[in-house]
């Protein structure tokens, strides 16, 4: 075979079991059916000592991995917080796939670059951020966070009349970190990267729905001399609640902090003119972080690290070498504003997705999943036994069972409802422990998902429930 004639055969095939795959979707089961053992077995075929058809091997390739595919492009999934991969954004990194440019300098990838340089701008305006914020095409949130991150901490101790990319961090300035005490995990694990040591971590008091509490922000500020960084949050992970930036910022701007915003999804809310009280002062930040794979639908890998100050981005990231050097007449280096120089072209399934939703199709879908939270809230808030624990402003609940028991036991019984849901395997859902106690967590984030849906969802539920009542505490 030609190499053209193996890629056509190669390529089409896949794209068959895509497509079937895709349009099977709601006749699926929602959580996979085969366990690890049995994908190890249907995986480990034995490497081969000479190649074989590649035909033959995406036959196989599929045939592995299919018992072992959560549906989350389906309608009815709504665990941790993830986005359905939009069609044609998965359409688009086929493309990308197939051009294989590598998106790390503008001579290697001139489209590539173009192309982020155009969504980047695309971008900013959705989100009403300034529009000569500089933008990464990153990984996700956590690597966002890591770059805005890096940033600030160059900056803060530049700031200071440190020099921390001649001098390094060893014998450097003591930067103080505040951060709520409800920050992302992921956040946590930027700072140990970046050598925020966990006991350096200033924890700020939290209210019942994860925001951070901003008198005891500028009480804790105020204990404080040198160079300063503030990690806020929009969007909780359970609750779906923002910090209010309106108090925050002040606060931080009168000790000359640099605010970073973790708004993984809930960024997303200020294209929808309802919902961007929420979000209210957080444009007077100096860095945001937002998932392109969690509410705008972009295929994995897809986040942006939003930076005011593109020098202290630039100054943060950039690499260099003569091989790899710019010239005058170039466009974007994607790679100067990731930690990252060989890399996907993460642009074009952005640039593709957002010319398909547009600006109405964001809007409507992000608006249509709060409407989604609101009708499953009404759909259970009056029925005895059930408790939602959070204000459902956003696309999130936090869902508890049982009523009067011991805390054990409610607790007990919310896992009990969780595992009857999964056990009917039309809804992918997932509990998690939130201050202390066991919640089913829903997060209403893929892209179909309307009333009809969660009135399903809604029925099971509330089945479970029933279930899990008549047997009794347990
Ligand atoms: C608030 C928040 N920050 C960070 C993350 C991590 O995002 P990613 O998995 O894209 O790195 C999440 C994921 O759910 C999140 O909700």
């Amino acid at each position: 075979m030609t190499s053209q004639n193996e890629f056509r055969a190669a390529a089409m095939r896949a794209l068959e079991k895509a497509v079937t795959w895709r349009e099977d979707g709601p006749k699926l089961p929602a959580i996979p059916t085969a366990t690890a053992q049995e994908l190890r077995a249907l995986f480990d075929i034995g490497l081969p000592d000479d190649g074989r058809d590649g035909v033959e091997v995406i036959e196989d390739l599929a045939a592995a991995a299919e018992r072992g595919l959560v549906n989350n492009t389906h309608a009815n999934f709504y665990a941790w917080v993830q986005g359905s991969s939009h069609p044609v954004g998965v359409a688009a990194d086929y493309l990308t796939s197939a051009w294989g440019q590598n998106a790390g300098i503008y001579q290697t990838a001139p489209a590539a670059a173009i192309a982020e340089e155009i969504a980047a701008k695309w971008l900013l305006e959705l989100l009403h951020l300034p529009e000569t914020s500089s933008v990464a095409f990153a990984t996700g949130a956590t690597m966002a966070s890591f770059i805005c991150l890096s940033a600030a901490r160059s900056e803060v101790l530049k700031r200071a009349g440190y020099d921390l990319e001649e001098d390094g961090l060893i014998g450097a300035p003591q930067i103080h970190l505040f951060l709520g005490e409800e920050a992302h995990a992921t956040i946590h694990a930027d700072l140990r990267y970046l050598g925020f040591g966990r006991k350096n971590l200033i924890r700020v008091r939290c209210d019942e729905e994860g925001r951070m509490i901003a008198s005891d922000l500028a009480e804790k500020m105020a204990l404080h001399a040198g160079p300063k960084i503030v990690v806020v949050q929009a969007g909780h992970i359970n609750s779906g609640a923002f910090d209010p930036f309106t108090e925050i910022m002040p606060v931080a701007r009168h000790h000359g902090a640099w605010v970073h915003v973790d708004g993984a999804f809930g960024l997303w809310a200020r294209t929808v003119p309802q919902l961007a009280h929420y979000g209210a002062g957080l444009e007077e930040a100096d860095s945001w972080t937002v998932d392109g794979h969690k509410w705008l639908q972009v295929p994995y890998d897809s986040g942006f690290a939003i930076i005011k100050n593109e020098e202290a981005h630039l100054r943060a990231m950039g690499i260099s070498a003569s091989y790899i050097a710019g010239r005058p007449e170039d466009g974007r280096h994607p790679s100067y504003y990731v930690p990252e120089l060989s890399r996907r072209a993460r642009g074009f399934a952005v640039w593709a997705v957002l010319q398909t939703l547009g600006r109405k199709g964001v809007e409507e879908m992000i608006a249509r999943h709060c409407h989604c939270a609101r009708h499953l809230e009404a759909r259970l808030k009056d029925v005895p036994g059930i408790r939602i624990l959070n204000e459902v402003a956003l696309n999130q609940l936090a869902i508890a069972f049982g009523q009067d028991e011991p805390l054990e036991t409610r607790d007990a019984m919310t896992k009990k409802v969780i595992e009857k849901i999964r056990e009917e395997n039309l809804n992918f859902v997932l509990g998690a422990n939130w201050r202390g106690q066991e919640i089913l967590r829903i997060s209403i984030i893929s892209r179909q998902t309307d009333t009809r849906d969660i009135d399903s969802l809604a029925d099971s539920i509330l089945a479970a429930w029933k279930a899990v009542e008549a047997e009794g505490p347990v």
